[in-house]
């Protein structure tokens, strides 16, 4: 066993949140302990992103900081794993020759060997293979206490010519279902009560065993006895079938939140981006979702200034903002990945445009937050309460099944309770209320 203290910074989406609670499992199973403070550990690890260029240049940033600590203290471990290390591989070593190793997203399973390794042999380690199997039982250290993340499957398939991850995450792996319900179970007799199945398309789960769809293992989760809310993301508006739309309709768990990211509002801008369906499919889609699930909140991803982008595919894209009507968006500045087919496209749209599109679209965006949510005004909604408010601690904060957050004065209960919560006023990201 070893003994010596870890601390594990996370960047990045859900899915490197669960590869992170993984890596802190298989270190706590070898005997370290984690230490909140960067200085004070042994082994410290970055677990990266590399989506947009804002998020590598946060982790060149920390990277030049744990400089200061390695030379400080030269048994310090210091690794790289995650997307950008994925997609970088040795460079970041010759870039930043205080780096003792490079752990690829597919080797999240070799953490604990290749630390050993460096303690042993003190030579640096980059290993970014990624294979076709996928590595089950791993030890997990959850880091949320009633919610559970539970990755359903690996990689993509799709190449949206924005994107880089599918050359960082491999091609689509499925977990098998029993591994899947295997792993739900065993959080509930820990104490989750919710699981989020993570996938970077779920609507593509199950394609390559055919063992089940994603509606099978929706319907598998729901079973589970203990579970109270299961959760999904993300799912691509291509596969979004009836089955599946009547499946979340009849479960008992299903949480009515479906996140389809759009991306965009114009054809030729979506034929551009490969993300193969229209805003004529898209919408039918979206009509369908709200025929079986009124309530159901609808959230979606969208990006502005790729290549090519005219003031009329931006107009397009507000205007279809204003008919679909998204709880809420996630808008994002097109951020050019080497290697992806965009970044070769011509016309890159100039930055100062890019802000001013995006600023636009966020405005809209919120008054139609706001809107939707002041309409909940005068509704019971069912809250499950996560914690105390991050500004007042007499007051809750907890979500509704379609996951938005609500807050509320303290009363006797507990985090991780369930309670109904009267709502009565509404801001363009909270909802405010007492317990009913
Ligand atoms: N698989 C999910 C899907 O297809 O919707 C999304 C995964 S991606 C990690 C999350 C979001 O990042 C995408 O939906 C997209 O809006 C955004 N994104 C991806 N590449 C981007 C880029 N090059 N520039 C800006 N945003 C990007
Ligand atoms: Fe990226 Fe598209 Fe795959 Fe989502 S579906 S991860 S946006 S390539
Ligand atoms: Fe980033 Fe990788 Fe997720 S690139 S968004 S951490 S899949």
């Amino acid at each position: 066993m070893s003994t010596g203290r870890y601390k594990i910074l996370v960047y990045g989406c859900q899915m490197n949140i669960a590869d992170a609670e993984r890596m802190e499992g298989q270190l706590q199973s070898v005997g370290y302990t984690r230490t909140e403070e960067t200085a004070d550990a042994d082994v410290i690890l970055i677990n990266t992103c590399c989506v947009r260029e804002s998020a590598e240049d946060k982790v060149y940033g920390k990277i030049g900081e744990i400089k200061k600590l390695k030379e400080r203290n030269p048994h310090l471990i210091f690794g790289i794993a995650g997307c950008m290390a994925q997609k970088e591989g040795d460079n970041l070593m010759q870039r930043a020759p205080h780096i003792d190793f490079v752990l690829g997203t597919g080797k999240v399973q070799e953490l604990t060997r290749i630390i050993a390794e460096i303690r042993a042999e003190h030579s640096p380690v980059v290993d970014t293979v990624i294979g076709n199997t996928i590595a089950e039982n791993l030890p997990i250290a959850r880091g949320g206490k009633f919610s559970a993340w539970v990755p359903i499957m690996y990689g993509c398939n799709n190449f949206c010519t924005f994107c880089i991850v599918p050359y960082v995450r491999g091609r689509e792996r499925s977990r098998t279902p029993e591994d899947v319900v295997a792993e739900v179970r065993r959080a509930v007799a820990e104490g989750y009560t919710e699981v989020t199945l993570l996938g970077q398309n779920v609507n593509s789960y199950g394609k390559d065993h055919k063992a089940a769809d994603f509606a099978d293992l929706l319907r598998m989760v729901d079973e589970v006895e203990g579970i109270r809310r299961v959760r999904f993301m993300t799912s691509h508006p291509k596969d979004i079938s009836d089955k599946l739309i009547d499946t979340i309709r009849n479960g008992r768990h299903l949480c009515e939140h479906i996140h389809l990211p759009v991306q965009y509002g114009s054809n030729r801008i979506l034929k551009a981006m490969n993300r193969v369906y229209t805003v004529e499919s898209y919408r039918e889609r979206v009509r369908r979702v709200r025929e079986a699930l009124p309530e159901a909140s609808l959230t979606t991803d969208l990006i502005v200034g790729f290549p090519g982008e005219t003031e009329e595919d931006f107009a397009a894209t507000l205007d279809f903002l204003r008919e679909i009507r998204y709880d809420s968006a996630y808008t994002f500045l097109y951020s050019k990945r080497s290697g992806t087919p965009a970044a070769r496209m011509e016309d890159q749209v100039p930055d100062d445009v890019k802000h001013a599109r995006l600023n636009l679209l966020m405005e809209e965006q919120n008054k139609i937050s706001r809107d939707i949510n002041e309409k909940l005004a005068g509704t019971e909604l069912e809250v499950m309460v996560e914690g105390e408010s991050k500004n007042d601690p007499a007051v809750w904060s907890g979500r509704t099944r379609t996951n938005k957050i609500v807050l509320f004065p303290h009363g006797t209960e507990q985090a991780g309770d369930f309670v109904h919560v009267r709502i009565d006023r509404a801001q363009t990201w909270v909802l405010k209320g007492e317990i009913c």
